[in-house]
């Protein structure tokens, strides 16, 4: 509880960076980065653990891996795909995050990146099983039609969906949902992940205190991420997972009489909601469940080219 409390209260040190613009993003490109610590000296024994940890995590076939290097000045890193991500295209994010975390974050002693097909993190002190309440937070710049109802269904479903991830994934803990809501109203598709080396009730936590993060007016937005160091979840107003979702859920509410083309002001929000602005890319193309091939990916890189181009981030470290 105590822990709980204080993750609300200290919604402290907000950066605001700009995220790499890249003039042609590709699925490759990282979504964000986050490096801390002091700076490790070049060529010392914890620059070689470092190195010979990336290498070996680059060269993992898992979905998740973890690697401690050295006896003394460790390293200690994790790598984990998103869980619906096919295991070629998560080898693929892999290297690539293995290989540009040194050059995103130079001589770091702490570091973290997010792909949207995985992230990694080292440090040098250990950090497996706890919950790091540090995220940052990408929304779609526009708001529903109809914020109260979007918001409350977007809620309504995420919090199912990481109920799921956490105590009902066979230990993966991942689980993706989708929810039909009201007819005039767009199908929302939520994903939520905790890396795998955290327990259930630590996910449970984790997630829990991300969702409440993130605020009720922010809900209100068509689509968003938020980027966790221990677990992460996203919505969308379409497809963006393969595979069937873990969760269908449908509601039949009646349409508001008269829906606000202009977004109402909504419940006043609790602290400043940290965001990464990012109007997302375009319409939801129409694309059926299980059919993950390439139009998610072109999806992707769409989202990704305008975050790049636009995006404005916000890490708050709790
Ligand atoms: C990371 O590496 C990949 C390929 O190795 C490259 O395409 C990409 O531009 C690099 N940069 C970032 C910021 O991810
Ligand atoms: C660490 O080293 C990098 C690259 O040399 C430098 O840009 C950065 O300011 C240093 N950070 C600290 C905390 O000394
Ligand atoms: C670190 O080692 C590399 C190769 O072994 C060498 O090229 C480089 O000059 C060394 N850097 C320092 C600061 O000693
Ligand atoms: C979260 O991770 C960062 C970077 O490794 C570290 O500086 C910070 O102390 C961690 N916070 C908690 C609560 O573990
Ligand atoms: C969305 O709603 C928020 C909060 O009410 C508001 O600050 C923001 O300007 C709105 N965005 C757009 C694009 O209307
Ligand atoms: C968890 O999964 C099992 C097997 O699929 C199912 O019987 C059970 O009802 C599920 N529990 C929850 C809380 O979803
Ligand atoms: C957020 O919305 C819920 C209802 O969906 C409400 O119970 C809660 O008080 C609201 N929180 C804030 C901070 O406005
Ligand atoms: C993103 O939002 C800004 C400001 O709300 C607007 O000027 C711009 O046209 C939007 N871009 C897209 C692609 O929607
Ligand atoms: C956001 O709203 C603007 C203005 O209504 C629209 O042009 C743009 O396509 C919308 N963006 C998304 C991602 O829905």
């Amino acid at each position: 509880m105590a822990r709980f409390r204080s993750l609300l209260v200290v919604v402290a040190a907000v950066l605001v960076l700009l995220l790499q613009s890249a003039p042609t993003a590709t699925a490759e490109d990282s979504l964000y980065h986050v490096c801390e610590g002091s700076n490790y000296t070049a060529n010392s024994s914890f620059h070689s653990n470092l190195r010979t940890l990336l290498a070996s995590l680059s060269a993992s076939n898992s979905a998740f891996s973890t690697g401690t290097v050295g006896s003394s000045n460790q390293a200690f890193g994790l790598v984990l795909c998103r869980g619906d991500v096919a295991s070629n295209n998560c080898k693929t994010c892999i290297k690539a995050a293995s290989k540009n975390i040194t050059q995103l974050c130079v001589q770091s002693r702490q570091a973290i990146v997010w792909y949207d097909h995985c992230q990694l993190r080292y440090s040098d002190v250990r950090f497996f099983s706890s919950n790091n309440g540090s995220l940052g937070i990408m929304v779609n710049n526009n708001n529903s039609t109809d914020p109260d109802t979007f918001a409350s269904a977007v809620k309504e479903l995420m919090g199912k969906v990481a109920d799921r991830a956490a105590h009902n994934s066979s230990s993966l803990l991942f689980a993706t949902g989708m929810m039909k809501y009201r007819s005039d109203l767009p199908t929302i598709y939520g994903l939520a992940q905790c890396t795998r080396d955290l327990s259930a009730d630590v996910c449970s936590q984790c997630l829990q205190g991300i969702l409440d993060i993130y605020g009720n007016s922010t809900y209100a937005r068509i689509g968003g991420r938020l980027l966790g160091y221990s677990c992460n979840f996203r919505y969308e107003a379409y497809t963006f997972f393969a595979g069937d979702p873990t969760i269908s859920l449908e509601r039949t509410i009646s349409p508001s009489p008269s829906p606000s083309p202009s977004p109402s002001p909504l419940l006043s929000p609790p602290p400043p909601p940290p965001l990464i602005a990012s109007n997302k890319s375009h319409p939801p193309t129409a694309e059926t469940e299980g059919q993950s091939g390439k139009g998610n990916k072109k999806d992707i890189g769409k989202v990704l080219t305008i975050a790049a181009a636009i995006g404005l981030a916000l890490v708050i470290t709790l």
